[in-house]
């Protein structure tokens, strides 16, 4: 395949009503004209496209180049805004898809239906690496030497790694207070980034981070910035690609600032206009109860993109009340726990790309799936359990049949949040529950509590005799 062309590469903004383009040396976060979002966008014509994504299977043999290696930068034909020699990659998306029969039944599908792309084998454990090589290697083409984000723990942990594995960049990473789990926290803190914990949560951090980069020229990292959505574009190569460049009937996405979705429409439309795949899967986005705007606004108030249209009225009334009402997001499943998702555009376009649909999934089916993922599987945090809470909801209304190829997106590793991990399996928590009147065994119907044993070998001999 030829080289990247870069000079075809141009910003777009989404709104049909404004369409201002600007060019790809600029760091925007908005559309300068009307403040909406973002995209990149190409000039195909002009661009070396490969006829058919098998061509990129050739990069398999080239394992030293690490432009090859990257999950994300074999396919550069699909994001081509980087001269090849200018790309910042540090080995991302060495990542997995695993047909998982076990936890395909706990979702009510048939034998070999369900598959998981773990995209917490990425180096930062989350699938932020996929996109921060992306905005890593534009913050480095626009010549800026401070980057920053807002988190609620993986996009800092993945901004901090690139910064310290990369050394070509500042970091400040803004996250908030109470929720952040330690694995992520400890992460930013680790690879030497500098860490603001503001006395707020997700949302107050992201304000004042935007504020900060403008004010200070700070180049933003966070999924408002369309060349991170554009490395995330590659999760859906790689699905394809561990499908034998099949196409699944259902990709199960958790949703929280809604950049992935919005970035799985985006390049699923693309493949489509470039004749690369002869149909599209459904998209299935998963809100957490406690974190439900989009599902509120697209599956209650029927919020449509219509042909870029959106109706601005219903998002900000949806607002609104939020802010009189003082409704705060609230799970468990940390990394899920926004109230203004930056994205919801976005995600709506990608929902009418995919003939998509949204659903909400309780903390309690949220940890349960989590559970199942690690019995059956390599593990998850809680927030990347909603995507199969959400196929087996899916599957119980016969939205998803037991015959559909399934792919759930495992967002995050399951060490990112192990405190979750523990809870849920410890025996101290069922005693509390017990003690509050609950019923532990149906509040953790999974759970593997450790067996506690006397330190001779008669006890613990009689306790394994016991093991059936
Ligand atoms: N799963 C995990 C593990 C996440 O960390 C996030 C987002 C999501 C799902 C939601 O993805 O925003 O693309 O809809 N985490 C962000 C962060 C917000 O700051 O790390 P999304």
């Amino acid at each position: 395949m030829s080289v990247t062309k870069t000079e075809f590469a141009y910003q777009h903004c989404i709104s049909p009503d404004c369409s201002a383009t600007c060019g790809i040396n600029e760091a925007l976060t908005a559309c300068p004209r009307c403040g909406g979002l973002l995209d990149v966008a190409y000039e195909w014509n002009r661009l070396p496209v490969p006829a058919s994504l098998r061509e990129f299977e050739s990069r398999w043999a080239n394992r030293r180049n690490p432009l090859d290696f990257s999950g994300v930068w074999r396919f550069r034909e699909l994001l081509p805004f980087a001269p090849d020699d200018k790309v910042v990659t540090i080995g991302e998306g060495q990542t997995i898809l695993q047909q998982s029969d076990a936890v395909g039944r706990y979702a009510g599908m048939n034998a070999s239906r369900m598959y998981l792309q773990y995209e917490g084998l990425n180096p930062s454990g989350s699938f932020k690496d996929n996109g921060m090589t992306a905005a890593a290697t534009h913050a480095c083409l626009v010549g800026a030497n401070t980057a920053a984000c807002a988190s609620t723990g993986n996009t800092s942990a993945s901004l901090a790694i690139f910064a310290s594995t990369t050394q070509q960049f500042r970091v400040i990473v803004f996250v908030g207070s109470g929720t952040i789990s330690y694995g992520k926290l400890s992460q930013a803190l680790d690879y030497g980034s500098t860490t603001i914990q503001i006395l707020g949560d997700f949302d107050d951090a992201l304000l004042r981070v935007r504020e900060v980069c403008d004010e200070q020229g700070i180049y933003l990292c966070n999924s408002v910035n369309p060349f991170r959505l554009e490395g995330q574009k590659a999760i859906i190569y790689r699905v394809l690609e561990g499908l034998g460049w099949e196409c699944p009937d259902w990709i199960v996405v958790p949703g929280g600032n809604l950049g992935n979705s919005s970035a799985f429409g985006k390049a699923l439309l693309e493949l489509q206009q470039l004749g690369l795949v002869d149909r599209l899967p459904r998209l299935a986005i998963i809100n957490a109860t406690g974190a439900n705007t989009l599902f509120q606004l697209y599956s209650q108030q029927q919020l449509r993109w219509n042909e870029g249209r959106v109706d601005a009225g219903t998002i900000d009334r949806f607002y609104e009340e939020m802010d009189a009402s003082g409704r705060r997001a609230s799970t468990l499943a940390s990394a899920i726990q926004i109230n203004r998702p930056v994205n919801l555009v976005k995600s709506l376009r990608s929902l009418e790309i995919c003939d998509g649909v949204v659903r909400e999934v309780s903390d309690q089916e949220i940890l349960d799936a989590k559970a199942q993922v690690g019995a059956g599987g390599f593990g998850c945090e809680p927030a990347s359990g909603a995507s199969v809470a959400g196929a087996k909801l899916l599957r119980r209304e016969g939205v998803i049949s037991p015959d559909d190829r399934v792919v759930c997106i495992l967002t995050g590793h399951g060490l990112k949040d192990s405190n979750a991990t523990v809870e849920y399996h410890s025996p101290q928590a069922e005693q509390d529950q017990n003690e509050s009147g609950a019923h532990g065994a149906e509040l953790r119907p999974y759970a593997n509590r450790p067996i506690v044993v006397e330190n001779s070998l008669d006890a613990i001999m009689d306790v394994l005799r016991n093991i059936d």
